[in-house]
């Protein structure tokens, strides 16, 4: 009699190590993260890829112009930090500069200084001069002239 309720608890003992064995296959699971991952990246890259294909309103019928669209790219890049994506509104730190011209580009972002006469939006000295951006001031210029502000 002992032998057999040694056996039984031992069958137990069995079932319980065979209950728990299916819920350790869970692990296998991560097998399929690494593409959720991948194409989280992939749509994030898209996002950011959007903010930069679509400009600021996407209104400003600028697609087809190489020239705008290169002073969009350049606009992106150096001057959201501050100012905002669209140049109709106001930025982090810098005003809207929509419209800005040629003259005023030239000496705000080579050496951070107005045309004379020139009344600027801010009194503030926050800006600083990106001189290395000296070959793209007609891009920008284009672009920041293309920029329809009546929407
Ligand atoms: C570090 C932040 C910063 C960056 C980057 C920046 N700006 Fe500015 N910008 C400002 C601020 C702030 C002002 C307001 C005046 C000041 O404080 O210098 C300003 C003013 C201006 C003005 C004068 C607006 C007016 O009519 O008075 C123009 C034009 C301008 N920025 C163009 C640009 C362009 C184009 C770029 C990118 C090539 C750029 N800025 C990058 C911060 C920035």
């Amino acid at each position: 009699m002992k032998r057999g309720s040694f056996a039984r608890s031992d069958s137990r003992r069995g079932r319980r190590a065979q209950a728990g064995g299916p819920l350790r296959s869970g692990p296998r699971r991560t097998k399929g993260r690494a593409p959720t991952g991948s194409l989280a990246g992939l749509l994030a890259a898209a996002a950011a890829w959007g903010v930069v294909a679509c400009g600021p309103s996407g209104q400003d019928g600028a697609g087809t112009d190489p020239l705008v669209k290169r002073g969009r790219a350049v606009y992106a890049a150096n001057c959201t930090a501050c100012h905002a994506h669209d140049p109709c509104r106001d930025g982090n730190l810098g005003p809207a500069i929509a419209g800005s011209s040629r003259e005023l580009l030239e000496a705000r972002v080579l050496h951070g200084t107005y045309p004379p006469g020139y009344a600027p939006k801010r009194d503030t000295k926050a800006m600083i001069p990106l001189p290395h951006l000296e070959g793209e001031i007609d891009a920008l210029a284009a672009y920041l002239g293309a920029a329809d502000c009546s929407g």
